[in-house]
């Protein structure tokens, strides 16, 4: 296991997200339906809203502010697209679940 102790899985159940402080950075934990764990930034790349304002369903992420949405599992913007979330790695052991902050997965941006 690598990275910060985020939240414990009793905290984040499928389905849920939960914005959690790392290391002083705000951080998106994202339990999606399926068991798949994410760890994104928390703050929408459009004008910055917290993301855990927003709605989770069938593995998408909608924020409340202007109904962008994007993956759950990837972060990978849906509508629109090019607009993707900076994803951290996640991990879960014992039941504690772990972000590394030092690892952001590349966020691609489509042209
Ligand atoms: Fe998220 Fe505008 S701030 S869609």
């Amino acid at each position: 296991m690598t990275g910060t102790r985020a939240c414990s899985l009793d905290d984040l159940w499928e389905g849920e997200m939960r914005e959690v402080a790392v290391a002083g950075r705000r951080v998106l934990v994202v339990h999606a339906e399926g068991g798949h764990l994410s760890a994104f930034s928390a703050l929408c790349p459009h004008q910055a809203f917290p993301l855990v304002n927003g709605m989770l369903e069938g593995g998408v992420l909608t924020c409340s502010a202007h109904l962008w949405q994007f993956d759950a599992t990837t972060g990978m913007g849906i509508n629109p697209t090019g607009c993707n979330l900076r994803r951290y790695a996640v991990s879960e052991q014992n039941g504690e679940v772990f972000v590394d902050l030092a690892a952001p997965t590349a966020t691609r941006t489509e042209s």
